[in-house]
């Protein structure tokens, strides 16, 4: 933060300062003064041991709130409320972050009030690590390290220098100054992320309908199409829980990830996760139909044919339409004939805001590939889009969606 640029440059922000136990303990006293200076409304959770280095009585007076430590207050027995903290902070700030916490995030374990609003936190997270230095450059500090930041978690680089062992190395925690500018600087960052504070549902990749142990009734979905929205959407600041058949690609950055199989699954994950969306984007290639019995062993092979006969899946996405109440829903269309009197028709009977149409008739579009050609179709009309990657494909989907907002 540069004082002369800006008095208060976290006016009216919310800091969710997390605490571990560590010697470092001692410099989030001047990082929460330097936060509430800038303007930063801070609430500090404490793990228990975080107690032993500095004292709750020095960080409630410094950030002028009760200090939180405890699922329930001891005194009176009221709930400390995890998800209300994870939903007020504009930013989850863990400084110092000890090698214990780190690997406990890492693992999604949630056996303190920190780490339990950590795991319920929507905005964005930062920790800075504060270890000795053969703890820090240990494999498994530095794997959970590179797994936090895979999700989305920004890491303030600790410093060379004398550590609170006497040795010298890298693992003494950042500067106040330093952390208190990186969180400056990655809200301003966010601010200016056009869908910041939406949540977004994405449908992808393609379902598993189960015969037997051994096979199954699927499709040629990979994915990519989906799995470039989500991203895209994410990059734009939206929340994203992007629920998704089965795929070999990588989830992207700082989008939640829910895995199913079945056509049934992918309903029950997108309804649930559509209750508090702001919209969708349903781009799965989902089974119309399933098998009615799903043999408990493999079927064995018969001399004449074989009949399976199949029943109805729900529809997931005229599902998300009734349920609608003025959020957004795009859908995808599949075809290989009568391409926009299909998409249209699916347009009004799933009350999509927008269909994207492609069709397997054009070279270089639909399943599979790293390209996609598609055409919008929505009450206003049609607009057809030149073959593009289906990243570019998602950055025109996700700015029509932005306009859709506005
Ligand atoms: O995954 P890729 O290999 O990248 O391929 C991308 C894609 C071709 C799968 C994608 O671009 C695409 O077209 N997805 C939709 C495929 C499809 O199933 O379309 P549909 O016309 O059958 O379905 C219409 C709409 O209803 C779709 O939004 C679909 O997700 C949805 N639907 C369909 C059936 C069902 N039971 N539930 C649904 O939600």
């Amino acid at each position: 933060m540069d004082p002369l640029q800006d008095a208060r440059p976290l006016e009216g922000r919310h800091i969710l300062l997390g605490i571990t136990g560590s010697i470092a303990a001692y410099k989030s006293a001047l990082l929460c003064r330097l936060l509430k200076t800038a303007g930063a409304d801070v609430r500090v959770v404490m793990t228990p041991l975080a107690k032993q280095f500095i004292t709750p009585l020095t960080m409630a007076t410094l950030s002028k709130n009760p200090i939180l430590v405890e699922f329930f207050d001891p005194e009176n027995g009221a709930w400390n409320s995890h998800v209300s903290l994870g939903e007020w902070a504009d930013c989850c700030l863990i400084a110092p972050a000890t090698a214990n916490t780190l690997a406990k995030m890492a693992a999604g374990i949630a056996d303190n009030l920190l780490l339990t609003t950590y795991l319920s936190a929507r905005c964005p997270v930062v920790v800075a690590p504060a270890m000795d230095l053969d703890m820090y450059a240990h494999a498994a500090t530095q794997e959970n390290l590179a797994r936090l930041a895979g999700r989305g978690v920004q890491i303030v680089e600790p410093a060379e220098g004398e550590l609170a062992s006497g040795l010298r190395g890298k693992g003494r925690m950042a500067e106040p100054d330093e952390i208190a500018a990186f969180v400056g600087r990655l809200l301003d960052e966010e601010k200016k992320k056009p869908l910041a504070g939406r949540r977004f549902v994405v449908t992808a990749g393609a379902t598993i309908e189960p015969i037997d142990p051994v096979r199954f009734i699927s499709n040629h979905s990979s994915g990519k199409m989906g799995y470039a929205i989500a991203g895209e959407l994410a990059r734009r600041g939206a929340d994203v829980v992007l629920v998704s058949g089965r795929t070999a690609l990588d989830t992207p950055e700082g989008v939640r990830r829910v895995d199913v199989l079945s056509a049934d699954e992918m309903y029950t994950a997108a309804v649930e996760a559509f209750r508090e969306a702001d919209g969708a984007v349903m781009c799965a290639a989902v089974a119309d139909y399933t098998p009615v019995a799903v043999a408990d062993r493999k079927i064995t092979k018969g001399d004449g044919e074989m009949t399976l006969t199949l029943r109805r899946t729900r529809d997931i996405a005229a599902e998300l339409g009734a349920d609608k109440r003025g959020r957004l829903l795009v859908g995808f269309a599949l075809e290989t004939h009568d391409e926009e009197a299909h998409a249209e028709a699916k347009l009004a009977k799933k009350h999509f805001d927008f269909i994207v149409l492609n069709s397997l008739r054009d070279a270089g579009a639909g399943f599979r590939g790293d390209t996609n050609k598609v055409t919008f179709i929505d009450a206003a009309g049609r607009e057809p889009l030149p073959l593009m990657s289906k990243r570019d494909v998602a950055a025109r989907i996700a700015d029509k969606i932005e306009s859709l907002l506005k």
